[in-house]
């Protein structure tokens, strides 16, 4: 075992599968006390059991850790609660919490039901909201800790998964004003988009160029739990843990710009000077599905 989060106490939600189990086994091994949180649901949120979560307990203390399991679903506010009521319950304090928890529901938009959106944003967006609510109120008086979100390279867009692609983007935007919000109180907030191995990733029906294991994102993860990332001033960030690659992604920032002359902007006006001043950003997303529209049709072509 080795002692990068010693004497911490870290709540991880989605733990009994993936990404979340590898983050909540690797935490341990570092010497933190774990609350391990998961509904033991489908791949689409359905059929609980709190077998799941019971199981990264066993195995966390099998190898000589310290875990609690919460079987609760992170997208009520009571279940949030529960996770870090847990934890000062059992170890008297909270200094992390990592919201890897998440469910699929893929439809094309023109489809898409309201069972289908729903959930999904609960899940990723109410559910790291849940737990970074009831976590940063104790954080706040505590003056430390660290709040992880889970988002995906998906947060650019997706054709399918327009429910799952808005709630990771709305992660981010909860993270930043996390980081905003509590610097003051010496907590920090990042998020992660993980391309690792699991059940979820299986359901990609592209294939994947850079991808890893589920303990390459943990060890990442500890890090930024640890008093290193702490040190090293890391909040507001996202991170891509992609197998041997870590990248950060840009703050969003404005472009360019073009300001109206004495007589403000009329359509007319916008039409002719925005196209040439402004203009737009393409997006690197339509490119990739241009090229993949491109790569297929070219398969397709009999060999002469
Ligand atoms: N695997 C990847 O390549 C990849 C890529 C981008 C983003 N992600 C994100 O990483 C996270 C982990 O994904 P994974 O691949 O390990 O998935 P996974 O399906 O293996 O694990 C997710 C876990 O979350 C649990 N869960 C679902 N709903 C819950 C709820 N309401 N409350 C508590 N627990 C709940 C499930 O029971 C499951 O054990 C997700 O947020 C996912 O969106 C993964």
């Amino acid at each position: 075992m080795g002692n990068f989060l010693a004497g911490k106490v870290v709540a991880v939600t989605g733990a009994g599968r993936g990404i979340g189990r590898a983050v909540a086994l690797a935490a341990a091994a570092e010497g933190a006390q774990v609350i391990v949180n998961d509904y033991g649901v489908s791949i689409d949120g359905g059929e609980p059991s709190s077998e799941v979560a019971a199981a990264v307990v066993k195995e966390i203390e099998a190898a000589g850790g310290s875990a609690t399991a919460v079987a609760d679903d992170v997208s009520t506010m009571a279940g949030g609660q529960r996770i870090v009521d847990t934890a000062l319950a059992r170890y008297g304090r909270i200094d992390g919490v990592v919201c890897v928890a998440g469910i699929l529901r893929e439809r094309m938009l023109f489809n898409m039901s309201e069972e289908e959106w729903d959930p999904v944003v609960a899940t990723h967006l109410k559910g790291t909201f849940t737990v970074f609510r009831a976590a940063a109120a104790v954080m706040r008086k505590q003056k430390s800790g660290t709040l992880i979100g889970f988002t995906s390279g998906n947060h650019q867009g997706s054709v399918a998964q327009a429910n799952y692609a808005s709630a990771k983007g709305g992660i981010i935007s909860l993270v930043r004003s996390a980081a905003l919000g509590l610097h003051k109180y010496g907590v920090t907030a990042n998020a992660v988009a993980p391309v690792a191995r699991t059940r979820m990733s299986a359901n990609v029906p592209m294939e994947l160029k850079e991808i890893g294991e589920p303990e390459d994102v943990a060890a990442f993860v500890v890090y930024l739990l640890s008093e290193r990332a702490r040190a090293d001033g890391v909040t507001g960030q996202v991170y891509t843990v992609a197998g041997p690659k870590i990248a950060v992604w840009a703050q969003p920032a404005e472009l360019r710009s073009v300001y109206a002359d004495g007589g403000g902007w009329t359509p007319e006006r916008v039409a002719e000077v925005v196209p040439g001043s402004v203009g737009v950003d393409p997006m690197p997303m339509l490119a990739r599905l241009e090229e993949m529209a491109r790569a297929a049709k070219a398969a397709k072509r009999p060999n002469t």
